[in-house]
């Protein structure tokens, strides 16, 4: 048979789009090779995702898809990675017959090996969850580029009743602060321009000797032309230490994801947040005094099981009490084996449909407004590239995360901060001229 080429689809959050570089990195040190042609492969991989109901869905579409390429293709292996071989495991295997390999999170060491069983003929899985495994000595295989996604920490222990990743992704362990830190020096000298941290819950960072502020403060002095952003964070954990070590550095961006999730007390406590709202706008409070500008994100679920009216509205007044540059908005979709699920479903699609409508359109407003105010300001912008809709145009991003859109100027290339005044601004997009 000809040499194996591997493809692999991305689902789900950066955690997974980072695991997949990892999975690269593994195989290409098997001497595999990869190809970004779903047609030239023998082995198609999907990374997954099982946060709610219709990230899996998306999945089994696309497997049933797949379907006709095996069909067509005979020999060729199909594989599911990530949070869904993780949660579904054999069952995957028995109900799908096409999937032949079934990998979770803790096991992609051994992707090679059960690639090779799969072409034997047998199906392969591997969803033994790990305390110790962080894949701390793999590079990642990455392309040239501005941005890389850097795993900090896996798993998480907070066990919000709602959510699957403590059982997709195990406990939380850290990677070391050295072997991070050396990574982003071979980032800098390949010419990355920032480096995004990532973890569940990176505020629980902890290499025993190093907390996540050290952290933070050891990847900002690496190289000073390299922001360092972070995501995400976890209200009860952020310390005042982390808010003096952000607004110590330059280049640590001043942009926090902060999920909030409900505003209502009686609600975080059934989906066990362990904060409460006054907490929760305290530390807004105390971030705002010690990083002026700092902006922040969230993310809200509408219709957890026995959310009132009241409830909601309460959600909506911590929006228009913290303002948030940006939000993701979801609504409550039940995943068996957490706590919630055991609560009854008892809002209806309507409802919680009609809730999440309330809060898209308050955080549209909010975040026209807040766009609308930086008109006249200046902001210094990392060119990321062309903008999307024009080639005459670049796009890029503030300190605070926001995409800035500006025209082509030969003096500009790909990777500069390049200051630019503020003269438009849409609930999503501002936009403005070069002054430099
Ligand atoms: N560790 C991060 C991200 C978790 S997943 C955090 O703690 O915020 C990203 C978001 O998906 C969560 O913040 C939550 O808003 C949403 N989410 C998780 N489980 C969900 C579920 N069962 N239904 C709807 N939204 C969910
Ligand atoms: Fe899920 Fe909560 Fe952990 Fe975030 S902190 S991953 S929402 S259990
Ligand atoms: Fe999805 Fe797993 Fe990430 S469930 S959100 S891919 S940790």
């Amino acid at each position: 048979m000809s040499k194996n080429k591997i493809y692999i689809e991305t689902y789900g959050c950066q955690m997974n789009f980072a695991d997949t570089e990892l999975v690269m990195g593994i195989l290409k040190n098997q001497n595999y090779e990869l190809t970004k042609e779903i047609d030239d492969a023998n082995v198609i991989l999907l990374n997954t995702c099982s946060i709610r109901d219709n990230a899996e869905q998306k999945i089994y579409a696309r497997l049933e898809h797949l379907r006709g390429i095996k069909r067509r293709r005979n020999g060729t292996v199909v594989g599911i990675l990530g949070c869904m071989a993780e949660r579904l495991r054999k069952n995957l295997i028995e109900e799908k017959k096409i999937v032949d390999l079934v990998v979770g999170p803790d096991e992609y060491r051994r992707i090679p090996e059960f690639i090779d069983t799969a072409f034997a003929g047998e199906k392969g899985i591997g969803v033994k969850l790990s305390r110790t495994e962080t894949y701390d000595d793999i590079i990642p295989y990455r392309e040239d580029g501005l941005n890389a996604w850097i795993s900090v920490m896996r798993g998480c222990d907070k066990f919000c009743t709602f959510c699957v990743v403590p059982f997709t992704r195990g406990r939380e362990r850290s990677r070391s602060l050295n072997s991070i830190v050396n990574e982003i020096k071979q980032l800098s000298e390949r010419g990355f321009r920032e480096v995004t941290l990532l973890g569940q819950n990176v505020n629980s960072y902890s290499d025993n000797e190093n907390d996540f502020a050290d952290l933070l403060a050891a990847a900002a002095v690496v190289d000073r032309s390299i922001r360092v952003r972070f995501t995400t964070s976890h209200p009860q954990d952020l310390s005042d230490k982390l808010l003096y070590t952000i607004a110590e550095h330059p280049n640590i961006c001043n942009y926090i994801h902060l999920p909030v999730q409900s505003g209502s007390n009686r609600i975080l406590d059934l989906m066990n947040r362990t904060y409460t709202i006054e907490h929760y706008l305290n530390l807004i409070e105390r971030a705002r005094t010690i990083i002026p500008g700092v902006s922040f994100s969230t993310d809200i679920i509408s219709g957890f099981p026995t959310e009132t009216e009241e409830d909601h509205l309460m959600t909506l007044d911590v929006m228009k009490k913290v303002r948030y540059d940006g939000a993701y908005m979801f609504k409550y979709s039940p995943r068996e084996g957490t706590k919630a699920f055991e609560m009854k479903d008892d809002i209806t699609e309507e409802v919680k449909a009609k809730r999440l409508n309330d809060i898209i359109y308050l955080q549209h407003q909010i975040s026209f407004e807040i766009n609308q105010s930086q008109i006249g300001t200046e902001e210094i912008i990392l060119a990321e590239g062309n903008s999307k809709k024009s080639d005459d145009f670049f796009a890029g991003r503030t300190d605070t995360n926001k995409i800035v859109v500006f025209p082509r100027d030969e003096r500009i290339n790909t990777g500069d901060y390049v200051k630019v005044k503020i003269n438009r601004a849409t609930s999503g997009t501002l936009f403005g001229e070069v002054r430099k």
